[in-house]
């Protein structure tokens, strides 16, 4: 590996060894931030640990800062953030200085509209390049139902301001897509309103904000596709700890799957249902991938993920309501699915076109580089595979500024047959900093 620092591009050359042994990824960003923003709306002093280290993480980690909580964190030996977040409870947040800058991360800045919804304050978020043209509509609809006020009002992006309101109203609520942010904002404003509040939505979402309030203390109760808190209520301090991030496992899961001789053990990762999809979308292609269950953190489940290189891998479908336990490995398992034998359609991932950039535009791109026939019908992703794909000489990618797409082609260097080029390789600190480091250790 190579960086050129005037252009910021680095040079990914075929790893010369296959990758072996065993591993264990940061801690999940989606519990990283969830811990981080329910510490700080408790009452009392919670104790976090496995915590993740990264940009996004960071973007919160400062909001709630802002916001009047007190959160002291400190860099483990093993790279994770740890240590104490003393919440605002009952008093709820103070108004900040000025505009709140949530980064990249679109977690921080949907779940923050559902935290701040149920105050009388007047706070204004924002974010940058990547994360102000993305869809906010989604979350400030349901809020307004519950009382809430948004200014500019109607306005699909950032910068946005939340006019919160003590007195939010219960609503049962039918969301249009499956997405956790959604899902969370709304819960989140409804542990303060009078009554039950409902969410419904059309396939099953990741279901953090569910398994982690109960340990706050709150009412909640969670089924396949709905979830529900009863307010008002108040958050009470906890401890969390924060298992391995299986969206990074998806990462060197597929290198090793990918890569002949590899034999990778991923250790004390999430085993989420919701979270590793992946795992079953590999199984289906004939990937030799399993998954041990070893303990929990809370209600988290988490184990070892067992992966060694699949030569004869095949192409599958994968029906629309799987889409949401892949949606972040989508671009990975493209990859992958470009080396199978046959088609692999993903149904319905339009949901792709509005993360940290279009995944779909940028997959079927940036898979035609490699000579990979991929297209989109409708919302349907189609990837065409070549068994014994080489890497044609110089290509080069864009990461556009998204972690996901970053990792996934330096994946097709490191996996591949010649070395390639990825711009913008800066974004992985967005979700997985050591990505690097793991993929070198686990190839020494
Ligand atoms: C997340 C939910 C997902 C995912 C994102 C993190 C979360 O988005 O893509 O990276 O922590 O709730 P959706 O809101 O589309 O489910």
């Amino acid at each position: 590996m190579s960086h050129d620092q005037t252009s910021g591009t680095t040079l990914f050359a075929p790893l010369t060894a296959p990758l072996t042994g065993a591993i264990s990824v940061p801690g999940d960003k989606s519990i990283s931030h969830r811990a981080v923003l329910f510490a700080a709306m408790a009452e009392g002093t919670s104790r976090l640990s496995g915590v993740l280290d990264s940009q996004d993480v960071r973007s919160s980690i400062r909001a709630v800062r802002a916001l009047g909580a007190e959160a002291s964190l400190e860099e483990q030996s093993d790279g994770s953030l740890a240590g104490a977040v003393t919440g605002w409870g009952g008093r709820g947040p103070s108004q900040p200085d000025g505009p709140i800058d949530c980064g990249n991360s679109g977690t921080t800045a949907r779940l923050l509209m559902g935290v701040l919804a149920p105050w009388d304050v007047r706070v204004e978020l924002t974010g940058d390049d990547s994360l102000v043209r993305r869809p906010m509509r989604r979350i400030t609809a349901p809020l307004m139902k519950m009382g809430a006020r948004f200014e500019p009002e109607g306005r699909e992006t950032l910068p946005i301001t939340v006019c919160g309101s003590r007195r939010l109203r219960a609503i049962a609520y039918d969301a249009p897509m499956a997405s956790a942010q959604l899902k969370t904002a709304v819960l989140l404003a409804g542990v303060y309103a009078e009554g039950t509040t409902v969410l419904r939505e059309p396939s099953p979402s990741r279901n953090h904000t569910e398994l982690m309030l109960p340990e706050f203390g709150v009412d909640t109760t969670a089924a396949d596709r709905a979830a529900s808190v009863t307010g008002p209520s108040l958050l009470k301090a906890c401890e969390v700890r924060v298992p391995g991030d299986p969206s990074s496992a998806a990462f060197i899961v597929c290198a090793a799957t990918m890569r002949s001789g590899s034999s990778v053990r991923v250790e004390g990762v999430s085993l989420n249902p919701a979270r590793i999809g992946f795992v079953r979308t590999l199984e289906r292609m004939g990937a030799d991938v399993s998954v041990r269950r070893t303990g929990a953190a809370g209600k988290e489940p988490y184990g070892v993920i067992s992966v060694r290189h699949t030569q004869n891998l095949h192409g599958c479908e994968v029906p629309a309501e799987k889409i949401a336990s892949i949606v972040d490995e989508v671009p990975v398992l493209a990859l992958v699915a470009a080396h199978a034998r046959g088609v692999t359609v993903f149904r319905e991932a339009g949901e792709l076109r509005v993360k940290e950039t279009d995944r779909l535009a940028a997959i079927v791109e940036g898979l035609g580089r490699l000579g990979v026939d991929a297209w989109v019908e409708g919302n349907d992703l189609v990837v065409e595979g070549q068994p014994g794909l080489r890497t044609p000489e110089g290509v080069s990618f864009d990461s556009k500024g998204d972690h996901r797409l970053a990792m996934t082609w330096a994946l097709a260097g490191l996996c591949g047959t010649s070395p390639v080029e990825v711009e913008n390789f800066a974004s992985v600190e967005v979700s997985y900093p050591r990505f690097l480091l793991d993929i070198e250790r686990l190839a020494r």
